[in-house]
């Protein structure tokens, strides 16, 4: 388990799709994901967790949690690059009473931290729409410059 001031970041496990699919027909939430264009099944989502749950070279989910252990949301590597020492990171709190009181930034800061200590990666990327201005403020914090 990673940890950090607000949240842990732990691996997924199977209990986490009745949490997940709270959130993943959400429109409010996933308008600012730009995998999600479909409505999503639970036998979609079962099948994202069997991948999740599995060793992966190139991608890394983790569930992102509070310090009780109550689900918040998730956080990824996608695209883990080992030649080039890169990746690019995917972060949803798909629980909207978490939305804008720091637990985004905790997370971000863990994995971060993480990627460039443990991992020894040189860049982490991400994407971010700019109608999303709550996750631009956060991304700014973290220490991410527009590119
Ligand atoms: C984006 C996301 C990960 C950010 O995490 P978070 O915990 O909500 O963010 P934080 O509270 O750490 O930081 C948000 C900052 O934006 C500010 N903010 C909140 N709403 C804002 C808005 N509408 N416009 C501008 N800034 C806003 C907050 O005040 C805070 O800044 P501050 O600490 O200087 O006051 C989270 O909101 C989320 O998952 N949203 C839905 C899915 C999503 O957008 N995923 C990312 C796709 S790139």
């Amino acid at each position: 388990m990673l940890k950090g001031k607000l949240v842990n970041l732990r691996a997924v496990e199977k209990k986490d799709l009745e949490e997940i699919m709270k959130w993943v027909n959400d429109r409010e939430v996933t308008k600012y994901l730009s995998a999600f264009l479909y409505p999503v099944s639970r036998a979609e989502e079962e099948k994202f967790l069997e991948r999740a749950m599995s060793h992966n070279d190139t991608e890394k989910n983790l569930i992102m949690e509070t310090k009780e252990g109550d689900y918040i949301g998730q956080i990824s590597l996608h695209k883990i690059d080992w030649k080039n020492r890169n990746a690019e990171l995917g972060i949803v709190i798909g629980n909207k009473e978490y939305w804008g009181k720091g637990y985004g930034t905790d997370a971000i800061k863990i994995l971060l931290n993480h990627a460039f200590n443990q991992m020894n990666l040189y860049k982490v990327y991400l994407r971010v729409f700019d109608y999303n201005q709550r996750g631009v403020r956060c991304y700014e914090k973290c220490g991410f410059i527009e590119e």
